[in-house]
């Protein structure tokens, strides 16, 4: 069946969006919404609510507020699961050890600055798709998004 999950590439990662669209692409997802965007500490906050209050909590604001993402909805069969199989694991250093192919072995660093997130679950994914990609009409019409 398919199935839309949303990705992001992080701060860190956006110098190399062209290696890592080939990943994406070459794995079989259609890109088949994106933009680039600063976040703001509250929408990035409001993003990540899920993690409030773990010690990494504020550290992941500064790390995804200090420059633009690229928001991607990505399109394919079991596409939440094969996104998160094709980051590997969130920790860089371990993906390296584990999932040398992965993105996060490729384009991370560390377990925070791991280059891309992915929705975690169906009901994820909506959330995120909505929050990045929110459907708008103006007098009745839906514009381009
Ligand atoms: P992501 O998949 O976007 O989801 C939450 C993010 O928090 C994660 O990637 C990392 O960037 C960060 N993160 C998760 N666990 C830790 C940790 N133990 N230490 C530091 N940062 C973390």
């Amino acid at each position: 069946r398919r199935q839309r999950t949303f990705a992001m590439v992080k701060p860190d990662a956006v110098h190399r969006l062209g290696e890592i669209i080939d990943v994406i692409q070459s794995r079989g997802f259609e890109i088949s919404r994106m933009k680039m965007v600063q976040l703001t500490r509250t929408q990035a906050a409001i993003f990540y609510r899920e993690h409030e209050g773990r010690p990494f909590f504020e550290p992941l604001l500064d790390y995804v507020t200090s420059g633009t993402v690229i928001a991607m909805e990505l399109i394919t069969s079991d596409a939440v699961k094969r996104w998160r199989e094709t980051l590997g694991p969130t920790d860089a250093e371990l993906a390296r050890q584990e999932a040398p192919d992965s993105v996060r072995a490729k384009f991370g660093q560390n377990k925070q600055l791991n280059a891309a997130h992915g929705s975690d679950s169906d009901i994820s994914a909506t959330r995120e798709i909505e929050f990045f990609f929110p459907s708008s009409k103006v007098n009745g019409i839906t514009g381009p998004e």
